[in-house]
């Protein structure tokens, strides 16, 4: 059962159809002048009812703030929602936040159908975003802030699903300009309905138990995903990687009866273009540590260990969907970091493709090992510059909480326009120093590095960890592992997997 989305000019005096109706309101909004003309969001007497609430203090249109009437039958909707919308920390967010909030309520008054009312500024694109862009980051709010993670049980509970939104604007503008209107509105819906889909997607992966989801399946999940959007799969095996020198996968891989893959998507939008970017995402399906074992409590959370992989698998299908003239090269090491009597230990030593070798000196820190591979897999099919997505290390989450993802460089341009993505995203990226000073702490007296260097800036050392093998190309590392799962929801992220860095890739490939 999917949502319909449209958007449309509603006649004055026209009746309302939908079960709910949602206003999106500014504080400035609610401002009336004495003697001034009363507004007309709803109807009279409820328009009244809000405007004595903001009187007393009640209401402010602030932001995600909610103020729910009954309509005692005055209009066909059962209940009339007001959402505050406030440009902070930018319009688009703002849009997107009072989007999730108008389903959130949609859901629990069970609702099918919702007409959400904007006021002109925001259709018209003066309210700091642009009519296609209110029109995408509205259509993601409302999408993402509606999905649930879907539990796994004998009878499974029936969730709401929204058939119908509406979102609509007054008429009154001539012709020409409604029409233009009008055709930025529809591509923004579904664009944002493209962005939408590819981040719960990515969620639904990250959602996933280990034993659900292996190194195999995921590779399976993946091929799928490459069919259905005509995009280039390619798996490498435990015997081809062997072939290839990919100790650092399989050295991590080795202590599961789960054997790893290497999976890779090439998508090719612009053949005469030299530039080709690399997309590589962490795919550990469960990480327990391995014989450095993590400690119980918050274990289960590890599942979420492969949401880079679902980043990048996410941000794949909007590309293969919208068709962008650019190149990716796609690599997923994916491995279950296991204890047994085949796993690596400490001390060990292992040699990677790249040729470098990696002294084990923790074997919790997996990621940035299997990443070694992925990236020189990058490197070796003539990627020109790189981005890394990975939940590397709690120490990020030290740093930056569950708001910001931390970022590692070698190259502040590519850099920038990552964060920029970012922002028009929603996702919040936070840039680590990266002084090569902090390189030596992971010198090692018996390889090339050591996979740790110890507590202290132990996500810029875990970053600079991955960029060694970038071989000088530009690159960014970004660490989620504070973002890609949440505990509890918050603004259009529910709890569990968040598919974030999936539209901040995705915009950055495809604009
Ligand atoms: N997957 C973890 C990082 C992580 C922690 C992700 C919490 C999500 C939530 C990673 O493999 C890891 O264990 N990192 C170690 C690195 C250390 C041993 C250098 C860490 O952060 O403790
Ligand atoms: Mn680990
Ligand atoms: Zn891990």
């Amino acid at each position: 059962m999917e949502t319909q989305l449209t958007f449309r000019f509603r006649q004055p005096d026209e009746a309302a159809a939908s079960e709910l109706i949602a206003v999106l309101l500014r504080p400035e909004d609610l401002k009336t002048t004495p003697g001034g003309e009363p507004p007309q969001w709803v109807h009279p007497q409820i328009d009244e009812a809000l405007l004595r609430y903001a009187e007393q203090g009640l209401f402010g249109a602030r932001p995600l703030e909610t103020q729910v009437i009954p309509t005692l039958g005055l209009i066909s909707a059962a209940h009339v929602v007001f959402v505050g919308v406030q440009a902070a920390p930018s319009a688009a967010d703002a849009l997107r936040g009072a989007a999730s909030v108008v389903a959130r309520t949609a859901s629990r008054l069970k609702a099918q159908s919702v007409e959400a009312r904007m006021i002109r500024d925001i259709v018209i694109g003066a309210a700091g975003c642009e009519p296609g862009q209110a029109a995408q980051v509205l259509t993601e709010g409302f999408l993402l802030g509606q999905h649930r993670r879907q539990a796994e049980r004998r009878e499974p509970k029936p969730t709401h699903v929204v058939r119908h939104v509406e979102w609509t604007a007054e008429a009154g503008l001539n012709e020409q300009e409604s029409q233009q209107l009008q055709a930025d509105w529809v591509a923004g819906i579904d664009r944002g309905q493209v962005f939408a889909e590819a981040t719960c997607y990515a969620r639904e992966l990250v959602n996933q138990p280990g034993n659900r989801l292996t190194p195999e399946q995921l590779a399976e999940e993946a091929e799928r995903m490459a069919a259905n959007l005509d995009i280039d799969f390619e798996v490498i095996d435990e015997w081809a990687a062997a072939e290839q020198g990919m100790g650092g996968l399989l050295g991590v891989g080795q202590g599961s009866i789960n054997p790893p893959r290497m999976i890779v998507l090439h998508y090719q939008g612009a053949p005469d273009d030299d530039e080709v970017w690399g997309l590589i995402g962490k795919g550990i399906t469960f990480d327990t540590g391995g014989i450095s074992l993590k400690r119980a409590p918050g274990m289960e959370e590890m599942i979420s260990d492969m949401g880079g992989a679902a980043a990048v698998l996410g941000a794949m299908r909007i590309i293969g969907k919208l068709r962008p003239r650019v190149n990716v090269v796609m690599v997923v090491p994916t491995a279950e970091n296991m204890p047994s009597d085949r796993a690596l230990k400490p001390g060990d030593v292992i040699s990677t493709m790249s040729g470098r070798t990696i002294e084990i000196v923790n074997t919790d820190a997996e990621g940035r090992v299997v990443l070694a591979d992925a990236m020189t897999v990058a490197v070796n099919r003539g990627v020109t510059k790189l981005i890394d997505v990975a939940t590397l290390t709690g120490a990020v989450s030290v740093a930056l909480g569950d708001v910001m993802t931390g970022a590692v460089t070698n190259d502040e341009t590519l850099l920038q326009s990552v964060v920029q993505a970012g922002h028009r995203a929603g996702e919040r990226i936070w840039p680590l120093p990266s002084d090569p000073q902090y390189r030596q702490l992971i010198d090692s007296d018996a390889a090339d590095l050591k996979n740790s260097g110890g507590r202290y800036a132990g996500t810029i050392t875990g970053g600079l960890f991955v960029g060694v093998f970038a071989e000088e190309k530009p690159w960014v590392h970004l660490d989620i592992a504070g973002t890609a799962w949440l505990t509890k929801e918050r603004g259009w992220e529910g709890k569990g997997g968040t598919g974030v860095m999936v539209r901040t890739l995705a915009e950055l490939l495809t604009s």
